[in-house]
C-alpha cells in the first residue's frame, strides 16, 4: 500500500506560500488574549501542493459512492442524484444567503419552503409540514414530541408507552426513549406484519400511540393498517408514520389516507438528496390538522402575498434546529420533486418495487427467502443455507466488494438471521440488476465450492478484511504528529 500522506512528511518541506503577517504584534496581542495563541506550529502535514493533491484525489478514488456504481443498501434507498438538483442548489439566491436576513430580501427562498410544506403534505396526506429536522431519526424525535404535547395538552398525561414492532429501524425505539415515552414491543406475524392480536393488548389507555413503518422494514406493505389505525385510535393513541421506506409508495398511496397522523420522510432518500458519510440530511415531519398547532416553530405563511416566519405559535413544542432545517438538502428535494411531477413520482415508485421484485424471484432459488411474498421497494434474503456451510452474511458482502458492488445492509431486521436487505432503486438498469444477481449467484456456488475464498474475501480491495470490533472500540481518529 501506498505511502499515507503524514508518513511522506519531509520537515521544512511545505505547499503553501502565505503573506507575511501585516498585523502588528501588539494589535495581535491587543485583540487575541495571549491564552489562545498558539505557542507551537500546528503539526501539519509537511508535503509539497502535487503530493498533497494526489493524496486527496487518491482518497476519492476510493471512495465508492452512487455515482461510482451500484449501492443496493437495504432500507437507505441510494438512487442515484440528478446532478441539476445540485446546480440548482448552487444558484446564488440559494446559496449564498444568511439565515439572518430580513424577510423582505428572501422572499424567494421563504417561497420555496413554504411549497415545499405544501408538496410533500399532499404526498402524504398531512395538513402541515415542519421541514426542520434535520435527519429521518430527528424527524422522528419531532414527531413524538408532538404527539406527547397532544395527549399532554388534552390532559392526558398517562399516556407515557408507544407501541413499537419488533421490525422496526433501531432510530424508532431510540427516538421514543429519547421523547420520554415508554417503548412497548410488539412481536410481528408469520407473515411479518403487525400482529392485530397483539396489537389489541398492547392498545390501552396509558398508550400515546404506534410508530410504524410501512412498507415495513422487511420490504413488506402493512396491509392491515387501516385495522391498526382503528385499533389504535379507539384507544386514544395515534399512528406515527417512519415514512423512510416512502420510495415505495410515492405518488401510488398517501400515509394520511392509511389513518396515519404523523409522518416524517428523509428528503436524501425517497427525494433523491445525496446521502452517506454523514452527509447532510433532511427528515421533515408532517401532521394531520389535530396536531398543527404543535408543529415546530417558526412555521412559513403566506399573507396578502408576503411570505413571513410565524412564531407566534404558543403550542408549539418549539425549535429543533437552527434556522430552517437543511435549506440546500431542501432546494435539491424541491428540483427533484417539481421535475418528476406527480407521474414522474408514481412511476419511480413503481419501478422500485418492479425491480426489487425482480431480483427477489431471481435470487430467491440462491438464498432463503424467509418471508415469500411479492415485496414493496426492497427484500430481505437470509444467508443461513450458507451459513450452515461455514460462511457468514458478513463473508458474502465482503465478497461482494471483490465483484465491484456495495454490499446490501446485512443483519438488520434483526428478526431475520443473517439477513441481506437489498433495495435497488429505480434508476438501475436492467444490465445493472442482471450483473449483481449473477455476482450473487456466483458467490453462492462459491460456498459450496471454495467456502475459503469467501471467508477471506475481500482480496481486491485497497484494505483488506479489517477488525470491525477494533475499529469500532478503538478507532483512531485523529492523527497526532
Ligand atoms: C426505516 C428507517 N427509519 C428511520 C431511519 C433514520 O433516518 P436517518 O438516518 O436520516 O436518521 C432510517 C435510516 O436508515 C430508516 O431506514
Amino acid at each position: 500500500m501506498e505511502e499515507l500522506i503524514f508518513e511522506q512528511c519531509v520537515q521544512g518541506r511545505t505547499g503553501i506560500s502565505l503573506p507575511a503577517v501585516d498585523v502588528p504584534e501588539e494589535e495581535i496581542d491587543r485583540m487575541i488574549p495571549h491564552e489562545y495563541l498558539r505557542q507551537d506550529p500546528p503539526g501539519l502535514p509537511e508535503v509539497t501542493e502535487v503530493e498533497a493533491v494526489r493524496h486527496f484525489v487518491r482518497l476519492s478514488q476510493r471512495n465508492y459512492g452512487v455515482d461510482a456504481g451500484f449501492y443496493p443498501l437495504g432500507s437507505c434507498t441510494m438512487k442515484y442524484n440528478p446532478k441539476i438538483n445540485e446546480d440548482v442548489s448552487r444558484l446564488d439566491g440559494f446559496a449564498r444567503i444568511h439565515p439572518c436576513q430580513g424577510e423582505d430580501s428572501v422572499q424567494g427562498c421563504l417561497e420555496l419552503l413554504y411549497n415545499m410544506d405544501r408538496f410533500l403534505s399532499g404526498i402524504t396526506g398531512m395538513a402541515r409540514v415542519s421541514l426542520q429536522p434535520a435527519a429521518g431519526a430527528h424527524g422522528e424525535l419531532a414527531g413524538l414530541m408532538m404527539i406527547k404535547a397532544y395527549h399532554d395538552h388534552r390532559g392526558e398525561k398517562q399516556r407515557t408507552r408507544i407501541i413499537v414492532p419488533d421490525s422496526s429501524h433501531g432510530t424508532n425505539p431510540a427516538s421514543a426513549q429519547m421523547a420520554g415515552l415508554e417503548i412497548v414491543e410488539i412481536k410481528s406475524n408469520q407473515w411479518g406484519r403487525i400482529d392485530l392480536g397483539a396489537l389489541e393488548q398492547a392498545a390501552d389507555g396509558r398508550v400515546a400511540g404506534i410508530m410504524l413503518t410501512n412498507p415495513n422494514t422487511l420490504g413488506l406493505f402493512e396491509n392491515g393498517i387501516r385495522e391498526i389505525a382503528r385499533i389504535v385510535h379507539d384507544a386514544g393513541g395515534l399512528l406515527y408514520n417512519d415514512g423512510a421506506n416512502a420510495n415505495a409508495i410515492l405518488g401510488i398511496s398517501t400515509p394520511g389516507d392509511m389513518g396515519f397522523d404523523v409522518i416524517h420522510l428523509n428528503l436524501h432518500k425517497s427525494f433523491s438528496a445525496p446521502h452517506g458519510g454523514g452527509g447532510p440530511g433532511s427528515g421533515p415531519v408532517g401532521v394531520k390538522e389535530e396536531l398543527v398547532p404543535f408543529l415546530p416553530r417558526p412555521v412559513v405563511e403566506l399573507k396578502d402575498g408576503r411570505y413571513y416566519l410565524d412564531c407566534d405559535r404558543p403550542l408549539s413544542i418549539g425549535k429543533v434546529r437552527s434556522f430552517y432545517g437543511n435549506f440546500g438538502v431542501i432546494v435539491k428535494a424541491c428540483a427533484y420533486i417539481l421535475a418528476m411531477g406527480p407521474e414522474g413520482l408514481r412511476r419511480a415508485a413503481e419501478d422500485a418495487v418492479l425491480n426489487a421484485n425482480y431480483m427477489m424471484n431471481r435470487l430467491k432459488e440462491y438464498y432463503d427467502l424467509p418471508y415469500d411474498q411479492a415485496c414493496m421497494h426492497e427484500f430481505v434474503l437470509s444467508g443461513s443455507r450458507q451459513k450452515e456451510k461455514g460462511v457468514t452474511t458478513e463473508d458474502i458482502a465482503k465478497r461482494l466488494l471483490d465483484y465491484g458492488y456495495h454490499p446490501p445492509t446485512i443483519y438488520f431486521p434483526l428478526i431475520v438471521k443473517e439477513a441481506l436487505m437489498i433495495e435497488p432503486t429505480e434508476t438501475e438498469s436492467l444490465e445493472t440488476l442482471d450483473r449483481f444477481i449473477d455476482a450473487m449467484i456466483k458467490i453462492a456456488r462459491e460456498v459450496g465450492q471454495e467456502p475459503e475464498k469467501v471467508r477471506q474475501a475481500p482480496h481486491t480491495t485497497a484494505a483488506g478484511r479489517l477488525d470491525a470490533v477494533k475499529a469500532a472500540r478503538k478507532p483512531v481518529l485523529r492523527w497526532r504528529p
